[in-house]
């Protein structure tokens, strides 16, 4: 049994990690020059390739002083219709270039805060991708909503888009860290909008939380969690606060006095995931949970999660197309990356190129390592061996990288028979420390220069 004040001294000695929601991580993407590479990329793929679309929208009504997303407060009613003409543009863009008959395996509206776009905003997105993308029969239609800007009058426009499952950003229902945050928003609020989604019809509902906020303890953690349950969530993510204020400047005014250590960011974790436990859901990967009949958890317990930009998801292939600025597209042939500022993607998508920024071709080598990665931060588990076979490679390929599991191995984080690795229930807060050892690109990052990654 490993404790709080354990797992953070070992997170201090190994140091900050990625998140890995792709392999090689984003900051290894290089840039691109023009939209060459990713055209022929797009039209090398087979006629009927089925594809998760992701779209999103970097705007939000207000700033939430934590958030470490790409959005801006909206300065005008005028730049939404904007951005929206060049949105449906950036779509058109691509169309050329995409296979015969494309499907879609599922759409996602992430942001910001995507419902600004109003309901005839977002179904003029969806009308042009359902115009050409057919939808597999279980395509899940999913958008983030914020509890605080979710009026009624939205639910028909989402009944239409063929919405199937909400997320709702809660984050912390105190209203002391709410303070420190600069969102306000009781649980009546949350509760309200989740009951409007379900009577509406909207099967699904996840809500976001996330610990080491400012001002969060053990105690404001599980009364979160307990009030979050009352709403019967679907799904729970449960994420830890990043701080990076380098990147995100509005989290200078984060009082960092007030945020938790990391010894208290493990407890609190610790804490929340056994409150969910106990009320019958199921921990799926490093921060989700699930009720049991979700189809989260079932492809978790049979073995057959996946994990992409978004997240942990019930999608399974390596293709996902995304619009909007920042957004990360996935093909078999490698990863692109979208301009993330709004005036240079809108410059792009006005001179009539795809406004791709960064890119990165993966290689054998990657697709084997990327593999490895997300076995073990969906299943906490993995057989190199078995792997490198099936990538075509000998297991050998491994052999330089097993001695960074030492100090995990030590702890009883992760034991290891041969090429097998499987990583303890208790040790599961620290999959992504077990993962880096398999990151080629960060060794080498490490011993050239210190990455700078949330220290949280
Ligand atoms: C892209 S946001 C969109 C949700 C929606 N805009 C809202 O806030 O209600 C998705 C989630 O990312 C999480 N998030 C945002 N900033 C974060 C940070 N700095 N560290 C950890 N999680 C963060 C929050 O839980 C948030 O609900
Ligand atoms: S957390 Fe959500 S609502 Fe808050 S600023 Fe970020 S994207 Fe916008």
């Amino acid at each position: 049994m490993i404790d709080s004040a354990q797992l953070a001294a070992l997170a201090a000695r190994i140091g900050p990690v990625p998140r890995y929601t792709s392999y090689p991580t984003a900051p290894h993407f290089q840039p691109a020059t023009d939209d060459r590479i990713w055209r022929g990329w797009l039209g090398d793929l087979p006629a009927d390739s089925a594809f998760a679309l992701y779209v999103h929208v970097p705007f939000c009504r207000q700033m939430c002083w934590y958030c470490g997303c790409n959005t801006q407060v909206l300065k005008s009613d005028g730049t939404l219709e904007r951005f929206l003409g060049l949105l449906l543009r950036e779509i058109d863009l691509a169309m050329p270039y995409l296979p015969a008959q494309p499907r879609m395996s599922g759409l996602h509206f992430g942001g910001g805060t995507p419902s600004i776009l109003g309901s005839d905003g977002l179904q003029r997105v969806a009308d042009k991708l359902y115009r050409r993308f057919r939808a597999t029969p279980d395509a899940e239609i999913a958008i983030e909503l914020d509890p605080r800007h979710f009026d009624a009058g939205l639910l028909p426009g989402l009944k239409a888009l063929g919405i199937n499952r909400a997320s709702l950003g809660v984050q912390s229902l105190d209203e002391t860290v709410q303070a420190a945050i600069n969102r306000h928003q009781p649980l009546d609020m949350v509760a309200r909008t989740a009951d409007a989604l379900r009577d509406a019809g909207i099967p699904s509902i996840n809500l976001d939380l996330i610990y080491g906020l400012p001002g969060q303890t053990v105690e404001n953690v599980i009364e979160t969690v307990r009030a979050s349950l009352a709403l019967q969530p679907d799904r729970i993510a449960l994420f830890g606060y990043a701080h990076v204020p380098w990147m995100k400047p509005h989290q200078a005014r984060i009082d960092t006095a007030a945020l938790p250590d990391t010894a208290a960011r493990f407890a609190q974790e610790a804490a929340a995931a056994e409150v969910l436990i106990d009320a019958g859901y199921c921990r799926v990967g490093l921060d989700h949970f699930a009720r049991p009949q979700d189809a989260l958890a079932q492809q978790a317990a049979a073995g057959q999660l996946n994990r992409n930009f978004q997240g942990y998801t019930t999608e399974a292939g390596d293709m996902l197309l995304g619009f909007g600025p920042s957004a990360i597209s996935t093909l078999p042939q490698g990863y692109a990356q979208n301009i993330p500022a709004v005036a240079p993607w809108r410059a792009a998508v006005e001179a009539g190129h795809l406004p791709v920024a960064r890119m990165r071709a993966v290689t054998m080598e990657d697709r084997l390592r990327r593999a490895a990665i997300e076995q073990l931060m969906c299943h906490l588990q993995v057989n190199l061996a078995d792997l490198a076979i099936r990538h075509g490679m000998a297991p050998r390929i491994f052999d330089a990288d097993l001695p960074r599991l030492a100090l995990l191995e030590e702890h009883g984080v992760v034991t290891r028979q041969g090429y097998r690795l499987q990583i303890a229930e208790t040790g599961r807060p620290l999959v992504r420390q077990v993962c880096a050892a398999f990151d080629s690109y960060l060794q080498q990052q490490s011993a050239a220069t210190p990455p700078r990654h949330a220290a949280a």
